[in-house]
């Protein structure tokens, strides 16, 4: 039998769906995917359900429906000041997931570079390698993740098609200040290049952060552009909708990849998420700060276990540095599966968001969960903690 391919086949299973595997299995309480407890707003749900009963079922136009489009643009403007065409400026896609896979099949080419800052969300580098695109990862510098601003500098070249930027940032917890955008975009217009800007978290940042988008910044409303998702902004992440914000010259391949890859996104999630986008300011505000609550609880709660927290601005996770209770020899990746069994509580070893050589002693904790989740998971661990004393 002939093998599948090469570069994807070289990837194991998620760690992401083997933790949560495990978890099922050991009972654990799940701090390790990213998605909230919370249901999400009901009049979504209820207004997805009744355009499925009403029978919009068909097709819907391939950009995506002219409502959600308006919708997008109307948020743009209305959140960042961004004039935006919904016509040829907006394209809705299943999920931010699809969004990034068409980014990437519209604008790259075989033996193009993409700069990537590492801890980085796990499906860039597979996706590029698969393509053909040569990624240059970057890391930035725990605790604080700063920018190694000259080595930055130098992963840039004349190769260089495009950078990912994801802020507020998965897993670091990181809201990028204005002024290392303004770094970013120096590069990203000294080179030529586009920047894809991942900001599915974008309403969830917390504190005086304010969530800056790339696009934003002088120069770069030709060059960025800008991936959301309604599964984060509004906690449905089943739903798989999201939508990209781009100069038109550079959605038109986009679009194309589109067209081929899912074509379209199930119409009532689409006519549900318009009305979600065209929620009042209180709804985007209240997000933050709800959050932040449970960030407080967990940080607080791990902090007791003589666990030092990293700093975290925006989206699901915190960072834990675990070196404390590693064992002898023991990496991230053995400590989290010895907690499930032994302490019944996932978290996610950060070793997964680098492509090689990834630090050791830190791990990843969601905190989008309710107070009796993280009060179940910061029991289970003070206890195993103790019988480690
Ligand atoms: C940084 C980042 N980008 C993209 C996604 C995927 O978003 P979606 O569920 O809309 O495909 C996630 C989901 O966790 C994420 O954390």
């Amino acid at each position: 039998m002939k093998a599948g391919n090469a570069t994807l086949s070289s990837y194991g299973t998620t760690i992401f769906e083997a933790m949560s595997a495990l978890a099922r299995e050991h009972a654990a309480v799940n701090l390790g995917q990213g998605f909230p407890d919370d249901r999400g707003p009901l009049a979504l749900r209820q207004a997805a359900a009744e355009f499925v009963v009403d029978g919009h079922n068909q097709y819907p136009p391939m950009m995506g429906m002219a409502a959600l489009r308006q919708a997008v643009a109307a948020h743009d403007r209305r959140f960042y000041g961004l004039d935006v065409d919904w016509q040829t400026e907006v394209l809705i896609t299943s999920g931010a997931t699809e969004a990034l896979l068409d980014c990437f099949l519209g604008l790259l080419e075989v033996g193009d570079e993409v700069v990537l800052l590492e801890p980085a969300y796990d499906t860039y580098a597979p996706v590029l390698r698969r393509l053909g695109v040569v990624p240059r990862s970057v890391r930035l510098v725990p605790p604080t993740w700063s920018l190694p601003r000259d080595e930055l500098a130098a992963a840039f070249s004349g190769k260089t098609k495009l950078l990912v930027l994801n802020s507020p940032m998965n897993p670091a917890g990181k809201v990028f200040t204005r002024d290392e955008l303004t770094f970013l975009a120096s590069l990203v217009e000294r080179h030529d290049a586009f920047a894809v800007c991942d900001e599915v978290y974008e309403h969830l940042v917390f504190g005086d952060a304010p969530h800056i988008p790339l696009m934003t910044l002088p120069g770069m409303r030709d060059r960025a552009l800008r991936i959301g998702s309604a599964g984060k902004t509004f906690s449905l992440t089943g739903w798989k909708v999201g939508y990209i914000t781009a100069p038109a010259h550079a959605l038109r391949p986009i679009t194309k990849a589109h067209q081929f890859v899912t074509f379209t996104t199930p119409p009532n999630l689409q006519h549900a998420v318009a009305l979600g986008l065209g929620l009042e300011d209180a709804y985007f505000h209240g997000l933050g700060p709800a959050l932040a609550r449970g960030r407080d609880r967990l940080a607080a709660g791990v902090a007791a276990l003589e666990l030092p927290v990293l700093p975290c601005d925006g989206t699901y996770f915190l960072v834990l540095d675990v070196t404390r209770w590693l064992g002898s020899d023991e990496d991230d990746v053995a400590f989290c599966r010895r907690l499930v069994v032994e302490a019944g509580v996932v978290l996610i070893p950060m070793s997964a968001f680098y492509e090689a050589a990834p630090p050791r002693h830190l791990v990843r904790a969601c905190f989008c969960k309710a107070d009796a989740t993280i009060d179940a998971a910061l029991l289970r661990l003070q206890a195993w903690v103790s019988k480690q004393r």
